[in-house]
C-alpha cells in the first residue's frame, strides 16, 4: 500500500495558508474479515473481505473505488450496522459498531422514496417517526430543501421529480438528522453526466455547512478524486486495500481542479491500480 505525499498542503504551506488535517479517528476497520455463507449450499464460503484496515477521520471525505464484486457495499453495510464482521473489529468513535443508529445515514443509488408521500413528508418522515416536534424539524427541513434546491417542490411526488430530484430527496433526508456519519453507496451511480458533476459540488457544498464524515463508494474514478480527501482502491476479492492517495486540493472545488496536473496525475495513478485489479477479477472468474 501507498500513499501519496501531500502535495497540496505542502503548496499551500508555501502560500502562507495553513492546512489543518483531520485527525481524529471516526470509523476504524482492524484486520476486518466478512465471508458469507454460499446460497449454493456447496459449505463454500464467499470471501468477501480480507484483513481490510481502513480508517476514516472526523469530517474527512473518503472514497473507496475498485472492481465489481470486491466487498465494497459490503464494507459500507458494516459501518451502517446492517451487517458484523466475521473477524476483526469495526469501530465507530472507538466503539464497536453493533447496529444502525441514528448517527449514521445512508444513501443509496436508487432513491427508494415512498411512492404516496410528497417531497416534504419524504424527508421529514423519519425524524417525524423518532418522536421529534414539528417545529424543531420543520425549520430544518426548510433549510436542507433550499440547501438542496428543491424550494418549490415540497409539495411534488417523487414520479412527478427527476432523478438527480429524488436523490436530493434522499440526501436531505439523511441530513435531517444531522448524522456525523454520511454512508454512500454509487449516491450518483444513476444520473446522467451533467447531473452528476452538479450533485458532486452540491455534495461539496453541503458538507462545508454540516461537516459530516463520509465514506463513498464509487466506480468513477473521476467523482472519487473530485470530492475526496483520500480515496481507496480496493482489489479484486477478497477484498483489501490496494492503494490509497490523499487528495490534497482545499474544498469545495472548482471544475479546474479536474484539468489540474494535480488532478490528472491522481487519476493516472488510481485509474492503473483499478485496472490491474479488475482484470485479476475478471481471470478469477
Ligand atoms: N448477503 C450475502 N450473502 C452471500 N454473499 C454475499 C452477500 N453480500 C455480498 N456477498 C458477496 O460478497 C462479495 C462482495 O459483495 P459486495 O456487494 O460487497 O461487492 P461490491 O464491491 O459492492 O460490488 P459492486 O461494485 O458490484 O456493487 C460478492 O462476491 C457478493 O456476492
Ligand atoms: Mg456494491
Amino acid at each position: 500500500m501507498t500513499t501519496q505525499p501531500a502535495a497540496g498542503a505542502s503548496r499551500l504551506k508555501e502560500q502562507g495558508m495553513s492546512v489543518t488535517l483531520p485527525t481524529q479517528e471516526k470509523i476504524v476497520f482492524s484486520q476486518v474479515d466478512k465471508l458469507f455463507a454460499s446460497p449454493s449450499k456447496t459449505g463454500d464460503q464467499v470471501r468477501a473481505l480480507v484483513g481490510l484496515d481502513l480508517t476514516v477521520h472526523k469530517s474527512e471525505i473518503v472514497s473507496i473505488v475498485g472492481p465489481t464484486g470486491c466487498g465494497k457495499s459490503t464494507a459500507l453495510n458494516m459501518v451502517a450496522g446492517f451487517d458484523a464482521p466475521t473477524n476483526g473489529s469495526l469501530r465507530l468513535d472507538g466503539k464497536a459498531i453493533v447496529k444502525p443508529g441514528p448517527d449514521r445515514a445512508v444513501v443509496f443509488q436508487q432513491a427508494a422514496l415512498f411512492p404516496w408521500m410528497n417531497v416534504l413528508e419524504n424527508i421529514t418522515f423519519g425524524i417525524k417517526s423518532r418522536g421529534v416536534a414539528k417545529e424543531q424539524y420543520m425549520a430544518s427541513a426548510e433549510k436542507l430543501i433550499r440547501a438542496v434546491g428543491l424550494n418549490g417542490f415540497e409539495k411534488h411526488f417523487p414520479y412527478q421529480i427527476s432523478g438527480g430530484m429524488q436523490q436530493r430527496v434522499q440526501i436531505a433526508r439523511a441530513l435531517i438528522s444531522n448524522p456525523e456519519v454520511l454512508l454512500m453507496d454509487e449516491p450518483f451511480g444513476a444520473l446522467d453526466y451533467q447531473t452528476r458533476i452538479l450533485m458532486q459540488q452540491l455534495l461539496l457544498e453541503l458538507w462545508r455547512e454540516f461537516k459530516p464524515t463520509i465514506l463513498f463508494i464509487t466506480h468513477d474514478v473521476t467523482e472519487a478524486i473530485y470530492i475526496s480527501d483520500r480515496v481507496i482502491v480496493m482489489g479484486a476479492r477478497p477484498g483489501r486495500v490496494k492503494l490509497e492517495v490523499a487528495v490534497e486540493e482545499p474544498k469545495p472545488r472548482s471544475l479546474d481542479f479536474l484539468t489540474s496536473e494535480l488532478f490528472t496525475g491522481l487519476e493516472h495513478q488510481i485509474l492503473e491500480t483499478v485496472q490491474h485489479e479488475a482484470t485479476a477479477s475478471h481471470a478469477a472468474h
